[in-house]
C-alpha cells in the first residue's frame, strides 16, 4: 500500500491524499453515466483519471484559485469509495466550496454524510474557514439530502445557473457559517 497524507478520519472512513493505485477506481466511478448525471462531466476517459490523480498527488488544499480533491477511503482497507472537493476561491478564500462523490457501489450507507461531516470539521477546524457553501442540482435528490443532514441551509435558488450537457440548470445553493458549525 503507498503510503498518503491523512487529513481527516472517521469511525469508517479516511479523507487522504489520491495515489496512483487509486486510478483504476477513480475511472470506474467516474465514467459511470449514473454518477455523471448531474456533473459538469461525460464520457470520463482514463487519461483523464491518469492526469487527475498524478495533479492531485502534487497539489496542497486551501491553494486560492484551485479545487483539492481529497480520495474517500475505508478506514479498514484504504480502498477508495469517493471523493470530496475543496474550492479555494481567489477573491474571498475565507468562504469556500465543497461538492462530492460516491462510486455506486459505496452508496446507501451514510458514507457520503459521513465524509462530508469530516471535510466540514477539516475546512472551520484545521482550516479556520468562516463559511461554506455547495451547489446542487434540484434535480438531485441524493445529494440535497447529503447537504441537508451535514446541517446545511438552503440559501437559494440560482436560476439556470448553469449549462451542463446542453441545458440551463437551476441549482440550489447551500451554506453553513463557522459559527454554525461550532453549535
Ligand atoms: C450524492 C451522493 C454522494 C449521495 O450518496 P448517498 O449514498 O445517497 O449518501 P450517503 O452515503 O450519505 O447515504 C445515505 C443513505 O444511506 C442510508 N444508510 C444506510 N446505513 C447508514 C448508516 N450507517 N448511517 C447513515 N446512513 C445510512 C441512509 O438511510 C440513506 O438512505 P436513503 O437515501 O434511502 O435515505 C451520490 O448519490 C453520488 O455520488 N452521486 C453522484 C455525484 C453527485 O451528484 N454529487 C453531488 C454533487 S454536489
Amino acid at each position: 500500500m503507498e503510503t498518503s497524507t491523512l487529513f481527516e478520519k472517521t469511525d469508517r472512513l479516511v479523507l487522504r491524499r489520491f495515489c496512483t493505485s487509486d486510478i483504476d477506481t477513480f475511472h470506474f466511478y467516474r465514467s459511470n453515466p449514473e454518477v455523471a448525471t448531474f456533473q459538469s462531466w461525460e464520457n470520463y476517459q482514463y487519461q483523464d483519471a491518469q492526469t487527475f490523480v498524478n495533479q492531485q498527488m502534487n497539489h496542497q488544499p486551501n491553494q486560492p484559485g484551485t479545487w483539492f480533491q481529497f480520495a474517500v477511503a475505508l478506514a479498514e482497507t484504504n480502498q477508495l469509495i469517493g471523493d470530496c472537493a475543496l474550492h479555494t476561491p481567489t477573491v474571498e478564500p475565507r468562504i469556500v466550496e465543497i461538492g462530492f462523490t460516491l462510486s455506486p457501489e459505496y452508496q446507501g450507507n451514510g458514507y457520503a454524510t459521513e465524509a462530508v461531516g469530516a471535510l466540514l470539521r477539516y475546512v472551520f477546524h484545521s482550516l479556520g474557514k468562516h463559511k461554506a457553501i455547495a451547489f446542487s442540482d434540484v434535480r438531485n435528490s441524493k445529494s440535497i439530502a447529503v447537504l441537508e443532514r451535514v446541517g446545511m441551509r438552503r440559501e437559494g435558488h440560482l436560476l439556470q445557473n448553469y449549462m451542463s450537457k446542453g441545458q440551463w440548470i437551476d441549482e440550489y445553493q447551500y451554506s453553513i457559517l463557522r459559527t454554525e458549525w461550532e453549535k
